[in-house]
């Protein structure tokens, strides 16, 4: 990692120097721009391109180590950030040079995972996705076939044609409205009302299948992720498939940083954890050290007792949280692992100087 500098500086500066870099692109289009002010703007220009070559040379370098598929996209864009600009610089006329660099557009995007979320979430939903998209196309063309009959006698000149109503039919479907075509006839009114009201529906539905495919992703992510966690606690391993999707979906992840209070003594407890990675110190008079695939938190949420010892993390520490009503539904499917907690929750119990 530390042999990584400047990633972890470009990486942090990738979006603001992007930024910088594009007002530039703009405001060298302004027409009237000051000489001067002109000359700056292109030596910034130059600057931040040379700032992407190092990025660039960094990316081939020194992450070697990393996975291939998951260095292409920023390979890719590090590449074109470097590549475009430069050959807009040797072929392209003085006047367009710095329009090339608008693909540094991409940069603030090379690490961002939402575009691999995105594919999926399209991938997922491509035959609803496909399904409303057909509907679009034929309300689309049904608005445009209508206007054309309702209106080409009374306006030849913007509906005298489907081709020509088409324009009218994307912009009313769309619910945009520019006002530039509008149709006058007591037919081309209703039929524009409907069209309306169509848009808003058509939309929604697209809406509503993008929304829908997001949360299943982010849900079965959560939950391939909470699966890996939970396999992780020897507790769980005697589980079968059936019970272990019953507790990934019970078990709430958690990390805390070294020195956090987990839980402190007196309080009530409502939840129990489980340590997938990291150590934690309870602090009985002897302090206890606990590591990956122990848990603690169960005493107050089997007796209902306050919390009989404060919990710290020693180390950053991966949790997992159970909480009560949560408890009694592991209880009464895997009384087992019921047991288990139990037994060593009155060992504990029992280890406890007496008062
Ligand atoms: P609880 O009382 O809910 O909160 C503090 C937790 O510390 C307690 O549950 C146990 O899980 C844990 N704990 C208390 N005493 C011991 C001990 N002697 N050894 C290991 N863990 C303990």
């Amino acid at each position: 990692m530390s042999s990584r500098p400047f990633s972890k500086i470009s990486g942090v500066l990738n979006g603001p120097i992007a930024v910088v870099g594009l007002l530039a692109v703009a405001a060298l289009t302004v027409p009237d721009i000051a000489e001067q002010t002109a000359f700056d703007l292109k030596v910034l220009l130059v600057a931040i391109w040379a700032v992407y070559i190092l990025q660039l040379i960094e990316t081939l370098i020194l992450h070697e180590a990393a996975d291939g598929s998951d260095r292409l996209p920023a390979l890719t864009v590090d590449v074109l950030s470097v590549l475009v600009p430069l050959i807009a610089f040797l072929f392209v006329g003085r006047r367009d040079q710095s329009l090339y660099c608008a693909i540094w557009l991409l940069k603030p995007l090379r690490n961002s995972t939402f575009f691999r979320l995105l594919g999926r979430v399209v991938s997922n939903e491509a035959r609803n996705l496909i399904g409303v998209t057909s509907i679009f196309g034929i309300v689309l063309f049904g608005a445009a076939l209508a206007a054309y009959l309702a209106e080409r006698d009374v306006q030849p000149d913007r509906f005298g044609s489907i081709p020509q109503a088409m324009w009218w039919a994307v912009v009313t479907l769309s619910t945009t409205g520019y006002g530039d075509e509008i149709p006058i006839s007591f037919a081309g009114r209703v039929i524009a009302g409907l069209v309306m009201m169509s848009g808003i529906g058509i939309f929604a539905l697209w809406a509503g299948i993008l929304a829908t495919g997001f949360y299943e992703e982010v849900r079965r992510q959560d939950f391939v992720r909470n699966w890996q966690l939970v396999a992780a606690v020897p507790l769980f391993q005697r589980l079968g498939s059936a019970a272990l999707v019953e507790i990934v979906r019970a078990l709430r992840p958690r990390v805390v940083p070294a020195g956090t209070i987990i839980c402190r003594k007196g309080d009530s407890g409502d939840q129990m954890y489980f340590i997938v990675e990291g150590h934690v110190s309870v602090a009985t008079p002897n302090p206890v050290d606990l590591g990956a695939g122990n848990f603690f938190g169960e005493m107050a949420l089997i007796s209902g007792d306050p919390r009989s010892a404060t919990v710290s993390a020693v180390t950053e520490v991966s949790l997992l949280s159970l909480y009560s009503a949560d408890f009694q539904m592991l209880s009464s499917s895997n009384p087992d692992i019921a047991d288990i907690i139990r037994k060593t929750a009155l060992e504990r119990q029992a280890a406890k100087p007496k008062a």
